[in-house]
């Protein structure tokens, strides 16, 4: 027991500063691989229920997917209902107790996320938490959540629009104080809360979100299950792969795997590159009825260990040759991966795409491993290569040369 004023001060002053130190290493801990897990927006949209919800967690488990490392089952918009006298922000009727849901999903041994707006109100119009970002975060802390996207929406209009009307620079600046805001917010209730910035890239968000403590930053608008979408979304990632890194990531937004007419081919294309971009890998589908074909794509080994690689390189994109595109992303150990994606027509031997390792840096033939096929190959200069429609040649070298 300390005997003096001057000792218990001298206590009380370390266990401060051990809970300091602590947090904010429990705070850097969050999302050192990209997150993986699952989102209800891609499919369920508003119509996103409690019991969607347990389901995506008991697939998870069901699936596989947990053991492939997604954890996060993440409740997008549309979960609000009223603040009351308190400004306390209550659910609406479809998620009739936060609390238990949350505990739910931990049962399963996963996280849950969230999601709000810094403005008055969500993109899908519910209530935001523009004027009351400490009282939400200290709420979404109390519930045990885990993870928390931030959707600008409303924040533009009402906001930036009203505070600073045609002053873009002036605008920029309520937002990053904004993100600041609900930053500090979360920081401060002590709970490692993976951060997720939305708001679709405005002002090189690259540049400014890890300094907030954001884990990741849409750097894209709205993706949609088709090609194109995923494509573009895809392209914007290139010569920003100096911004992700261990706790930090772009996100060229969620996975459609599974959703819309995507064909096997696309499917397994996008969740590719995803991997190569080192990005969140967030399913978007319903994974309670996923065809077995999607749930082996959700869950190939070999490619999700791609990108949660430990060395958290983005991929780059090395050449381009019309519709056909090559992109290298620096492993762990020495090795690289290599995706070769073919965008526009099917290639066949009477016109192949020739691939050039040494375009890619590389000298000479090197042995490779086709990562959806588990296929050995034998790589060389000038290769001519067959690559369907919309598909993709995934390879990893061990020992590059
Ligand atoms: C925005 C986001 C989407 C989704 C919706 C919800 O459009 O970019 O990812 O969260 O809002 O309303």
């Amino acid at each position: 027991m300390p005997n003096s004023l001057h000792e218990l001060r001298a206590v009380v002053c370390s266990v401060f500063i051990l809970t300091v130190l602590s947090l904010s290493a429990a705070a850097q801990q969050v999302a050192l691989t990209p997150p993986m897990g699952w989102n209800s927006w891609n499919y369920f949209a508003e119509k996103v229920t409690d019991a969607d919800v347990r389901a995506a967690a008991d697939a998870i488990v069901a699936s596989g997917m947990k053991d492939a490392g997604y954890i996060y089952v993440n409740i997008d918009d549309t979960w609000e209902g009223q603040r009351d006298a308190s400004g306390l922000l209550h659910t609406n009727s479809k998620f009739p107790d936060m609390k238990a849901l949350a505990d739910y999903v931990h049962s399963k041994g996963l996280k849950i996320g969230i999601y709000s707006s810094p403005g008055p109100k969500t993109c899908a119009g519910f209530e935001g938490s523009y004027g009351h970002e400490a009282q939400d975060a200290q709420m979404y802390a109390a519930w045990g959540i885990d993870y928390l996207k931030y959707d600008l929406c409303s924040f533009i209009p009402e906001i930036m629009e009203k505070q600073a009307p045609k002053d873009p620079a002036a605008q920029m600046r309520l937002m990053h104080a904004a993100y600041d805001k609900m930053g500090k917010a979360l920081k401060a209730t002590g709970r490692p809360i993976v951060y997720s910035l939305c708001q679709y890239g405005f002002d090189a968000v690259w540049e400014w979100a890890p300094a907030l403590g954001g884990n990741l930053w849409r750097s894209t608008g709205d993706i949609q299950a088709n090609m194109y979408s995923i494509y573009a979304n895809m392209s914007l990632q290139a010569g920003l792969s100096n911004y992700a890194g261990p706790g930090h990531w772009n996100d060229p937004d969620m996975l459609e795997v599974g959703n819309g007419e995507l064909t096997l081919a696309e499917n397994r294309a996008h969740f590719s590159m995803w991997a190569m971009l080192a990005a969140p890998l967030l399913a978007g589908n319903d994974l309670s009825k996923m065809k077995p074909e999607i749930r082996d794509i959700l869950t190939k080994r070999e490619v999700i260990a791609i990108d949660q690689d430990k060395l958290g390189q983005q991929a780059q994109r090395l050449d381009v040759e019309g519709q056909v595109e090559v992109w290298t992303k620096q492993l762990s150990a020495g090795s690289l991966a290599v995706a070769v994606l073919n965008i526009g027509d099917a290639r066949y031997s009477t016109h192949p795409y020739h691939l050039y390792l040494s375009k890619l840096g590389l000298h000479g033939s090197q042995k490779a491993t086709e990562l959806w096929t588990g296929k050995a190959v034998q790589l060389t200069e000038g290769m001519p290569i067959e690559i369907a429609s919309h598909d993709v040649l995934l390879l990893k070298i061990d020992a590059p040369k």
